[in-house]
C-alpha cells in the first residue's frame, strides 16, 4: 500500500490547477443513465472514485470512452468521458459494487425513470457516520415509485413510468436532491422540491440535465421545479471546479505559509470557508485566473465556526480547518453538524501533537506552538488529507498511511504541493 511522507517546516509557492470536483462529477456521469444518447463531460479529474463509478455503470450496460492524456503542460488538464447508455443491460447494482462507493447508489433515480425498474444494494454505513437512504426512498415513493426492500436490496418499480410529486425534504441531503432530479427529469408531469440542498454540484447537475433536454428552474435555491419530459437527448458539460479542494489547498497554504494561485478556483463556490481563513489571517483575493492565497508567516487567530449545508462552512472542509487551527494563536471551537462521526482525524492529530478536547459534536482546540511529525493514518478521505496539511506545518518527517483514501478525491496531491517547494513524496509499495 503507498504511503506519503512529508517533512514540514517549506513554504508553498507557485500555482496550484484546480480539478473538477469530484461530487460533481459523480452525479453527473449518473446522469449518462438517464438517455441513449452519449454524455459528454469534459474536466473530469483523475481519481479512484471516478475509475471505480465507471466499473459500476458499465455493469448496467453504459460504454464509457476516455480522453484527454495530453502531453506537455497540459497534462494536468481534466480529461474528457464520452457515456453512452444506449442500452440498459441490467438494473441491479449489487453489493459488492455499491459498498465500495456510497454515490453509486444514486443511479437508483436515474434506472427507474427510465427502465421503470432498479434493485441497488443498500450501501450500509461508513466511516463517518450511518449515512441512511430513507430521504432518497421517500423522494422516489413521491413520484410513484412502489419500494419494496428485500435481502438487503431497494427495489424501485413504477411499470407506468414515475408521475410529478411534492417532494418536502425534512433535512437537507445533496444525495436525495440529486436523487429526487434525476427522477423527476423523465416523471410525467410537474415535480416540486422543497428544502432542496442547495450546493453547487447541485446546480451543476440541474445545469447538464437541462442542456440533455430537462426543465429544471430554481436549482441553487431551497426550492427546485421539474416539469418532466419524455425523453433526454446527449449533451456536453464541464465539470464546474472542485471548491473543496480549493479549500483544502487555500489551508495548505494557511498552515505552511507562502503564496500560490489556486487556477481555475471560483471564490463564490466557498465564500464562507475563504470569509473564515480569511479572518484567521490568510490573505485571499479573486483574480482572473483564479483565487490568490498568502500569508507571510504572522500567527493565525482562532475560529469558532459550525458546519452547514451550503451556502455555511462545508463539512468536507472541517477536518482540514481542525488541522489548521491547532496552530493558531487561542483555543479555537469547530462544531460538527452534519455528520455524527467525523472526527476520526482528531486521534490522528493528536499524534502530531495537537491539543484537541472532543465533546459530541464540538471539538475544542488549543492552538500548539509546534506540531511534530510521526506516523499516521486516516480512515476518510477528507481526515486523510487534514493529516497532509499538519504534515506541512510539522517539524520533521510524517508518515501518512493508507494513500488510496486520498487517491479516491485529490488528483495528484504529492504532485500538485511538490511543485510548489513541499517536501513531500510518494512511497510506493
Ligand atoms: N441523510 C439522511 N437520510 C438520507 C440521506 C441523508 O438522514 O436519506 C442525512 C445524512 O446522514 C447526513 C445528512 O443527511 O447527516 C446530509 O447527507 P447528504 O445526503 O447531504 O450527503 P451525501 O449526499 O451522502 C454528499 C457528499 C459528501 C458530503 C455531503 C454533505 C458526494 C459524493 N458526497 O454526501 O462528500 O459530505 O454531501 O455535503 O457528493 C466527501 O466528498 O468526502 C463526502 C463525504
Amino acid at each position: 500500500m503507498d504511503r506519503i511522507r512529508i517533512v514540514g517546516g517549506r513554504p508553498l509557492n507557485g500555482t496550484i490547477p484546480i480539478s473538477g470536483a469530484k461530487n460533481a462529477t459523480l452525479p453527473l456521469m449518473i446522469a449518462s443513465l438517464l438517455t441513449e444518447e452519449t454524455l459528454v463531460l469534459d474536466n473530469v479529474p483523475r481519481l479512484a472514485d471516478v475509475g471505480q463509478l465507471q466499473r459500476i455503470l458499465g455493469n448496467h450496460g453504459v460504454d464509457v470512452m476516455v480522453s484527454g492524456k495530453r502531453p506537455g503542460e497540459r497534462e494536468l488538464d481534466g480529461q474528457t468521458l464520452k457515456l453512452s447508455a444506449a442500452r440498459i443491460v441490467d438494473t441491479t447494482a449489487p453489493y459488492e459494487l455499491v459498498s465500495k462507493m456510497r454515490a453509486s447508489f444514486w443511479v437508483i433515480g436515474p434506472l427507474v425513470a427510465r427502465t421503470g425498474e432498479a434493485r441497488v444494494s443498500m450501501p450500509g454505513g461508513c466511516a463517518i457516520g450511518t449515512r441512511p437512504v430513507d430521504l432518497l426512498i421517500m423522494a422516489l415513493e413521491r413520484l410513484g415509485a412502489q419500494i419494496d426492500i428485500d435481502a438487503g436490496y431497494v427495489i424501485a418499480r413504477a411499470r407506468k413510468g414515475l408521475k410529478g410529486g411534492e417532494i418536502a425534504f425534512p433535512k437537507v441531503t445533496v444525495g436525495g436532491t440529486h436523487t429526487a432530479l434525476m427522477a423527476a427529469a423523465l416523471a410525467d408531469g410537474t415535480s416540486v422540491i422543497d428544502n432542496a440542498a442547495r450546493e453547487p454540484e447541485v446546480v451543476d447537475l440541474a445545469d447538464c440535465l437541462n442542456k440533455m433536454g430537462a426543465k429544471i428552474s430554481g436549482a441553487g435555491t431551497p426550492r427546485i421545479v421539474v416539469d418532466g419530459v419524455p425523453r433526454l437527448s446527449g449533451a456536453r458539460h464541464s465539470v464546474l471546479p472542485d471548491r473543496i479542494e480549493t479549500g483544502t489547498y487555500a489551508m495548505a497554504v494557511a498552515m505552511a505559509g507562502g503564496d500560490v494561485l489556486l487556477e481555475g478556483a471560483r471564490p463564490e463556490l466557498l465564500q464562507a470557508a475563504l470569509d473564515l481563513i480569511g479572518g484567521a489571517g490568510l490573505n485571499v483575493s479573486a483574480t482572473n485566473a483564479g483565487i490568490r492565497v498568502s500569508r507571510n508567516g504572522a500567527g493565525l487567530a482562532p475560529v469558532e465556526v459550525a458546519t452547514a449545508p451550503f451556502p455555511g462552512f462545508p463539512t468536507d472542509l472541517q477536518a482540514q480547518l481542525m488541522a489548521l487551527m491547532c496552530c493558531a494563536r487561542g483555543t479555537s471551537r469547530i462544531t460538527e453538524t452534519i455528520f455524527e462521526n467525523r472526527f476520526m482525524h482528531v486521534q490522528e492529530l493528536a499524534r502530531l501533537g495537537a491539543r484537541i478536547h472532543l465533546d459530541g459534536e464540538t471539538a475544542t482546540i488549543e492552538g500548539v506552538e509546534r506540531l511534530r511529525g510521526a506516523p499516521v493514518m486516516a480512515t476518510d478521505l477528507r481526515a486523510s488529507v487534514s493529516l497532509v496539511i499538519a504534515a506541512l506545518a510539522a517539524e520533521g518527517e510524517t508518515m501518512v498511511n493508507r494513500v488510496y483514501h486520498l487517491d479516491r478525491g485529490f488528483e495528484r496531491l504529492e504532485d500538485k504541493l511538490g511543485r510548489c517547494g513541499a517536501e513531500i513524496a510518494r512511497i510506493s509499495g
